[in-house]
């Protein structure tokens, strides 16, 4: 689908039937949620790959990921940082990047189509290093970890159409989301099913808004707004985390025993040395310290 482009074929069709929905979100369950869609479709362009090399669609256009490599520019990511594609499709996004000079790169997708179509197709590019995957997002293993950005173009706005219990798949990703992705790392969603406050709501918890990128805006019927939202979201400390000991590494720490220990140490918000579990303390949570203590 074509930025601003009036395209029923896409996820967009699905946003603009909002109104009519019974379902709680908003949004009429599609076949574009399904599994079962994604595999027939990736099973049909590698065919016309494999036909005519025609990679098939960009989602959102080629701007989309101009947009996304300008913004990792402008920050200077450096080229070595882990970057993962949540629902790659074809891949075309991952070879963009790599085209830039980013050396670590990852996509995943649930359907095998879509990766060995990638794979196809970073294969005829004479690109080698790139991963590739097998993964379902909302289940994802536990090597999918660690990476310092993660990039969601349509794929959240898939699975928000899923049939069944999308509302609790959408909670699913946001979760599988906070796993993969390191503490301060970045998280660039664009999507056409969801406006910038309704994403805002969607990842307030453990996620804050590091900068909205700009979209091609529309008007009609004397109305104007964007077509697409792209956001950059920024990884916080989720609250239970802090209880959790997988958090206690580095610059996390706090466990319950910490706490039993009294103010002095931990309220300073230095080093508890006394403890075994112990860490330094991210300097925005002293504040919230002594009302644990
Ligand atoms: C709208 S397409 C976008 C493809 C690609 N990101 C792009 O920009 O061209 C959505 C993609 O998400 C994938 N997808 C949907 N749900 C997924 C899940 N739970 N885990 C992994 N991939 C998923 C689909 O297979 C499909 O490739």
């Amino acid at each position: 689908m074509s930025e601003g482009a009036d395209d029923d074929g896409g996820a967009g069709a699905a946003a603009r039937s909002r109104g009519g929905s019974p379902r709680g979100d908003g949004f009429a369950p599609s076949a574009l949620g399904t599994r079962e869609h994604w595999d027939a479709v990736y099973e049909r362009e590698l065919q016309t790959f494999q036909e005519y090399g025609d990679t098939g669609e960009i989602w959102f256009g080629e701007e989309s990921m101009t947009r996304l490599i300008r913004w990792m520019q402008k920050h200077k990511i450096p080229l070595d940082a882990s970057v993962l594609d949540i629902g790659t499709g074809n891949g075309v996004f991952l070879i963009e990047l790599a085209k830039f000079g980013f050396s670590n790169i990852t996509g995943i997708d649930y359907s095998p189509s879509a990766i060995q179509l990638s794979g196809n197709i970073i294969e005829k590019e004479g690109l080698s290093n790139i991963k590739l995957k097998v993964e379902d997002f909302l289940n994802p293993s536990t090597k999918l970890s660690g990476f310092h950005i993660c990039i969601d173009k349509g794929t959240f706005d898939a699975i928000s159409l899923n049939p069944d219990n999308a509302i609790e798949k959408r909670k699913q990703y946001v979760k599988s989301l906070s796993r993969v992705l390191k503490v301060k790392g970045f998280f660039l969603i664009t999507s056409c099913n969801w406006t910038k406050e309704e994403l805002l709501n969607e990842f307030s918890e453990g996620f804050e808004l590091f900068e909205e990128l700009r979209t091609p805006r529309f008007s009609f019927g004397g109305r104007s707004g964007n077509s697409v939202a792209a956001l950059v979201f920024q990884k916080t400390l989720l609250y239970s985390e802090l209880f959790h000991p997988v958090s206690c590494k580095r610059d996390i720490c706090c466990v319950f025993s910490t706490c039993q220990l009294g103010n002095q140490g931990l309220c300073s918000g230095l080093r508890l040395t006394t403890h075994t579990l112990w860490c330094t303390m991210p300097s925005q949570l002293a504040c919230f310290l002594p009302q644990w203590c």
